[in-house]
């Protein structure tokens, strides 16, 4: 069981967000406290809270924290304040639509309650935030139930980046899914792609798996071809931050090569993602926003100055994989080819 929890809410709706500060892992664990929506939006930004069920999560409680200035205003002050505060949080950052599909539940649940009296209405969009922080929960336990079924007892496993407990308010995704196995008697390995260039895979996957006593390998992004043409993985389970209508998966950067590996090399290649991370909106993963990132994580990665000044860098943060090349999408409610995703 995980010992460690990624945000949290502490008291009623005047409270306010805490969260593990997850850009100082694994040298240093801090929890952090955000009192205001300026701090919940530069948490998101700055990767203080990532992954996208885990943004979903905090974007929900920074609608809060945002509204709580007004929650003795006029119906008035209270919509424009929960526009505004919406409207702001939307650009913390612009690729895993969990964000999006957060704030607009929250929207919805204000509006359902228009009528109501401010206060009223602040500490329902509470239990709002409170009920998509457990849905979330829940659904990571039914990916991992699901996607267990796919991995047999001595298999090598290699995700990237990290889709564990620290990117959503449970277990994790791709993560749930090797820690459901585990926990059903089936001995794994995984490797972890280091997962250049903020070092999601080697910072936060590899402290998962060993909190956890899992055996885990962390590798360079560009050894994976070699690795598996040693014959060391038997499956590759990654996350997503959208999934367009055509199976289309947008994961974090260096995911689609590692697409085209898997399928050379014959190794299924599964992607684990919840509901709120399709958005069927978008006909094909061409359309899904890619965050571009600030050259200094390339050039200046942890302090460390790694190029020339005059050298230019390019920085997206995601990119798509073609349905194509994905043997499975695991949801919470079930298995599936990417062509079954409108369904
Ligand atoms: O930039 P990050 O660290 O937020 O990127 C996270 C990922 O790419 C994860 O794989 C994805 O959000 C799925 S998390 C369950």
């Amino acid at each position: 069981m995980a010992n460690y929890q990624t945000l949290w809410w502490i008291g009623d709706a005047t409270g306010q967000l805490a969260m593990i500060d997850q850009t100082l892992l694994p040298g240093e664990y801090r929890e952090i406290r955000c009192q205001n929506v300026e701090a919940v939006w530069e948490s998101i930004r700055s990767l203080r809270v990532r992954g996208a069920p885990a943004i979903g999560v905090a974007a929900a409680y920074g609608v809060v924290t945002g509204l709580q200035s007004v929650r003795n205003d006029a119906q008035s002050s209270f919509e424009n304040r929960l526009a505004e505060v919406t409207n702001y949080l939307a650009t913390s950052r612009p690729t895993a639509v969990n964000l999006f599909w957060a704030l607009d539940r929250m929207k919805q649940n204000a509006s359902l309650n228009a009528a109501r009296p401010s206060t009223e209405r602040h500490d329902l969009l509470l239990r709002e935030a409170k009920r998509i922080d457990l849905e979330d929960r829940e659904m990571c336990d039914q990916i991992g139930r699901h996607g267990s079924t796919l991995l047999n007892d001595g298999m090598s496993v290699l995700t990237h980046c990290n889709a564990g407990g620290l990117a959503t308010a449970g277990n994790g995704t791709a993560l749930s899914v090797i820690f459901s196995a585990v926990e059903s008697g089936k001995k794994l390995h995984v490797f972890a792609d280091e997962t250049r260039p903020l070092l999601q895979g080697a910072r936060l996957t590899a402290w998962e798996l060993c909190r956890r006593s899992i055996p885990v390998t962390v590798i360079c992004d560009n050894m994976a071809a070699q690795v598996m043409k040693e014959g060391r993985i038997s499956a590759v389970v990654v996350g997503a931050d959208r999934i367009a209508a055509n199976g289309d998966a947008a994961n974090k950067i260096g995911t689609y090569g590692l697409a085209i590996l898997a399928g050379y090399h014959r190794i299924p290649f599964y992607v684990a993602a919840p509901y709120s991370t399709f958005d069927l909106s978008l006909p094909h993963g061409g359309l899904i926003p890619i965050e571009q990132r600030d050259r200094s994580e390339i050039a200046c990665g942890f302090g460390k100055t790694t190029m020339p000044d005059e050298a230019l860098a390019y920085n997206p943060a995601f990119d798509v994989t073609p349905a194509e090349l994905i043997t499975a999408i695991i949801t919470e409610r079930g298995v599936f080819p990417p062509s079954q995703v409108p369904r």
